[in-house]
């Protein structure tokens, strides 16, 4: 039986009109298709290369490596205010000097887009989700804790472990006192909503651990702190925190714990109901490796206490985020033995599913224009 309501349908991926047939993983571990993906997807769209607060520093500038397109990016305040960017020449390229590249800039967040010759802007591409984000407070998160880690495995996979939610209570049970574990795995994880919309999607949980309906339900030390995994238990005084804009919490249900954005291709967001929020990255350096950032943002603390109280948010996503990387590694390597090709996905599943599906569609549409000569040996 179902905790929360499904559509009418009866279960989402209906829902939605997803495929149910089991689904190749090739693309996870194909060199050749990787470096199909290079041009079809990371040369092509629009990037999240970090926040405008980056730019506060002395010289107005940061850079952020782009593995994937064999280039760095330099994003540039210029003195009127507006934002640049550019990128290191490529292999080949002649000269050395950086060349301007497309920015854009979606409430706060800088973008980048390596084609010159695009011409679908950044509010276009980022679609519905994003519209129904702004006037979030995201430029008062200026207190940043980041963590970046090089994983053995497809940059799709990392995606794929954060997209679904159910694994929850049983990868992390060891997060919670014993009695409250047995209780959540007895319970069993369900979505409150998920959303697609063009390559992107969004997954919508409750919460109700900040705080816990009994503080008994969670360790000494967040009992102490008031803070854990989801966040610091009394909300910032941030503007903007008590009116959230439309597009959370979808159900508009009153158990409302966070909603995680899948932006294609490789930027997540996940906005918490405690008044904070994650990105993570994904920048594939191989077919089977890519560097992984993630970056919690929180508002500056007013104290030492709520600085502690930070710090255990973070210590604990770290902790979390061991546990939901652990597995890719191994997960890749038996995926490279083909010794199974196709795999059953589930109801709570369909952000994978639409992840890679949009994926293939990319790299699909880039061969049908860019269909290689055929020089055939006649
Ligand atoms: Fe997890």
């Amino acid at each position: 039986m179902s905790h929360f309501p499904k559509p009418p349908e009866g279960s989402w991926t209906e829902h939605y009109g997803i495929d149910t047939a089991p689904m190749s993983y090739e693309d996870s571990i194909s060199p050749e298709h990787h470096e199909l993906e290079r041009e079809a997807i990371f040369a092509r769209s629009w990037l999240n290369v970090g926040r405008v607060e980056q730019l506060r520093n002395k010289e107005r500038r940061y850079t952020q490596d782009i593995a994937v397109a064999d280039t760095t990016v330099l994003v540039v305040e210029e003195v009127d205010g507006g934002i640049s960017a550019f990128r290191s020449p490529k292999d080949g390229e002649s000269g050395t000097g950086p060349r301007p590249v497309q920015v854009d800039v979606w409430e706060g967040f800088v973008f980048v887009n390596l084609d010159d010759s695009n011409t679908a802007s950044l509010r276009e591409s980022l679609g519905r989700f994003a519209s129904g984000l702004e006037g979030y407070p995201f430029g008062e998160m200026t207190q940043v804790f980041k963590y970046r880690s090089d994983v053995g495995s497809n940059w799709k996979l990392y995606i794929d472990a954060f997209a679904e939610f159910y694994h929850a209570p049983v990868l992390h049970a060891k997060q919670y006192v014993s009695d409250e574990s047995r209780k959540l795995m007895s319970y069993g994880f369900e979505a409150l909503y998920y959303d697609l919309d063009g390559p992107h999607g969004m997954v919508s949980s409750w919460g109700g651990m900040a705080p816990p309906k009994d503080p008994m339900m969670v360790k000494p030390i967040e009992r102490i702190l008031r803070s854990g995994n989801f966040g610091p238990w009394d909300k910032p005084d941030v503007a903007g925190l008590a009116d959230l804009p439309p597009g959370l919490n979808p159900a508009d249900h009153p158990a409302w714990g966070l909603d995680s954005y899948v932006f294609f291709p490789n930027f997540m967001l996940v906005v918490w109901e405690p008044g904070w929020f994650l990105t993570y990255h994904y920048w594939p350096t191989a077919y089977n490796r890519h560097t992984f950032e993630g970056t919690l943002y929180m508002a500056p603390p007013r104290n030492a206490t709520d600085r502690l109280r930070q710090e255990i948010a973070a210590v604990t996503f770290k902790e979390f985020a061991l546990q939901d990387s652990n597995t890719l590694e191994a997960t890749q390597k038996m995926l490279e033995t083909r010794v199974v090709s196709h795999f059953p996905l589930c109801d709570q599943e369909i952000l994978l599913r639409h992840l890679h599906t949009s994926a293939q569609k990319a790299v699909d549409a880039y061969r049908e224009t860019h269909a290689p000569a055929n020089h055939s040996a006649g």
